[in-house]
């Protein structure tokens, strides 16, 4: 029998050790699972370092099994797997582009932020961007920006849509093209001011403008991260988002912007 190969794509960890650590894993290079650690387990630092927390768990039990959580008591205190199950996880509904990515044909490169992934593919060309799901409770945030990109689907607002990511046949997130870029300075507002009005036009408000939601590329401006922004004809909510775009642009926070603590993934 082969050994068997674990690899850990994604985790969630709570840096105070109080609450259950999450994470994404793949098996053998096909089996998704998603396992929970119970907290008080072990330590913070093996949590947050895969070479280290993978020489400590134990054994994978064998089965279909896609969600296990892995805990410790008093009758027993070396870890053992507490839950296995088969669930039905999410999927991102509902799909108005016709093309699809099996995560598992995807090469998943830098990590932009949590859940932003520079990606290749044989199926493409040019690099891509990857963003999904990491876990089912933030296919909500892809099943909104997934259909925001219906609505500005061939407009030139936004990177092209390639289509979508699954696992398992179910989709957790989606593609877009890479665009080569930077992100605004106040002397750019002209430009992303003219962007975000010809959102407007299509009665969609944005609300989450902050600089690093632009980017300065050859073809001109490009608008993303589109989570949270709705179908609406508020003008007094397109006024105030015009109007907060100067701000956005002097800001220099990292808000919005490449997460800086590489502990928290
Ligand atoms: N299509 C893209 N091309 C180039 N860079 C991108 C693209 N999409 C996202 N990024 C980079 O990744 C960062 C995070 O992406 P974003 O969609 O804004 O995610 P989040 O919801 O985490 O803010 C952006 O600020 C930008 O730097
Ligand atoms: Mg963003």
């Amino acid at each position: 029998m082969q050994p068997t190969t674990i690899e850990i794509l994604n985790q969630e960890v709570d840096p105070d050790g109080d609450t259950p650590s999450y994470y994404r894993m793949l098996v053998n290079k096909k089996d998704f699972k998603y396992i929970t650690i119970d907290p008080g387990i072990y330590e913070v630092d093996d949590l947050c370092f895969p070479a280290s927390l993978l020489e400590k768990l134990p054994p994978l039990p064998s089965g279909n099994w896609n969600c296990g959580r892995i805990s410790q008591s008093v009758e027993n205190p070396t870890p053992f797997f507490a839950e296995i199950a088969r669930k039905a996880l999410p999927s991102i509904s509902p799909l108005w582009h016709p093309k699809s990515y099996d995560y598992l044909s995807l090469k998943i490169g830098k990590r932009l932020r949590s859940n932003v992934y520079l990606a290749s593919s044989l199926q493409f060309e040019k690099p891509i961007i990857a963003k999904f799901a990491r876990f089912d409770w933030e296919i909500r945030y892809y099943v909104s920006e997934t259909g925001a990109y219906s609505w500005i689907d061939g407009h030139n607002i936004g990177p092209e849509f390639l289509g979508y990511i699954t696992e398992d046949g179910r989709v957790i997130g989606f593609l877009i093209e890479y665009i080569e870029g930077r992100h605004p300075t106040v002397s750019d507002l002209p430009a992303c001011r003219a962007i975000v009005r010809r959102l407007h036009e299509l009665n969609i408000v944005h609300r989450d403008l902050n600089k690093h939601n632009f980017l300065i590329s050859k073809r001109g401006v490009v608008l993303i991260d589109f989570e949270t922004a709705v179908q609406s004809k508020n003008c007094d909510g397109m006024k105030k988002e015009l109007e907060g775009l100067e701000r956005q642009l002097l800001d220099e926070s990292v808000n919005g912007g490449i997460h800086r603590d590489e502990k928290i993934i």
